[in-house]
């Protein structure tokens, strides 16, 4: 009993430490210090590496990258047995200790420069990925660069093999089924209303590869 009322007590005493921190400007220094371990996978100038599966990060959204980071270390994101890439990405999350970590990360990697990616997923039609995103482009803009008001990230310049992936995981529900995960449970139910197949996923991807990539 005493032990959990320690215990409560303490971490009520993180909320209140936290809170004041979570209004603070990042400190670019602190997020330099902890992206070194990012770099070893999401690379230097955070384009990703297709090899290792790890998305380009530089240039994504800093809210949705933020909330991504909370899901992983909260397990609402890479805890399915069934989720590869996710289960590597998650315990990368957990040396984020603080919030305050996470807003300095994405802070120092937003100042990066990332590269332009070539186009990988091939087999796509064009004319049909367009009229399909039509819906898509409500909530992630017609320009792909993502809405924040509808919690909607960027699409455009994210490396096709990644957003491909996603929309495979969204249709398996190896993301977006988890009890915690409002966002994810969003674009898991639009994968199922507008992706019938894998070939329509092909298709709008193939769209997306023609959307200017900065
Ligand atoms: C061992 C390799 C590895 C390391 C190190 C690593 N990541 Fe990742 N990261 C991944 C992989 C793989 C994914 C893709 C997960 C998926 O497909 O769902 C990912 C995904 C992400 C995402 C989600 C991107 C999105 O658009 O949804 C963010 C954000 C991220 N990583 C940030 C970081 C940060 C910050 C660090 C350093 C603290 C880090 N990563 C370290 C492999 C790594
Ligand atoms: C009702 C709004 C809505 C519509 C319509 C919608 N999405 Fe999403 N989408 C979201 C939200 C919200 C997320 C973020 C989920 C999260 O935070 O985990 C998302 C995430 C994604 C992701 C994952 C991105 C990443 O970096 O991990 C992809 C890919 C995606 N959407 C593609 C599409 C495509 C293609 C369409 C059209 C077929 C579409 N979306 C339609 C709201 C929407």
């Amino acid at each position: 009993m005493i032990r959990f009322q320690i215990s409560t007590t303490l971490s009520l005493l993180g909320l209140l430490i936290a809170t004041p921190a979570a209004f603070a400007e990042p400190n670019l220094e602190n997020g330099k210090t902890k992206f070194v371990v990012c770099e070893a996978c999401h690379g230097k100038n955070g384009s990703g590496s297709k090899e290792i599966g790890a998305p380009r990060i530089a240039g994504q959204n800093h809210w949705y990258e933020e909330r991504q980071l909370h899901n992983f270390k909260a397990g609402i994101r890479g805890t399915n047995p069934k989720d590869a890439f996710g289960v590597v990405m998650r315990p990368m999350a957990l040396t984020l200790v603080t919030d305050q970590d996470i807003e300095d990360v994405v802070a120092y990697f937003g100042t990066l420069k990332p590269e332009l990616l070539p186009d990988t997923v091939t087999g796509g039609n064009v004319p049909n990925g367009k009229e399909i995103f039509t819906v898509c482009a409500g909530c992630h803009g017609d320009d792909g660069k993502g809405i924040e008001v509808l919690s909607s990230p960027r699409v455009a310049g994210i490396p096709d093999w990644y957003l491909l992936r996603q929309l495979q995981n969204f249709e398996q529900g190896i993301r977006g089924t988890h009890a915690g995960d409002i966002y994810g449970r969003q674009m898991g139910v639009m994968q199922k209303l507008m992706l019938k197949d894998n070939q329509a996923m092909l298709d709008v991807i193939a769209y997306i590869n023609t959307l200017p990539k900065e």
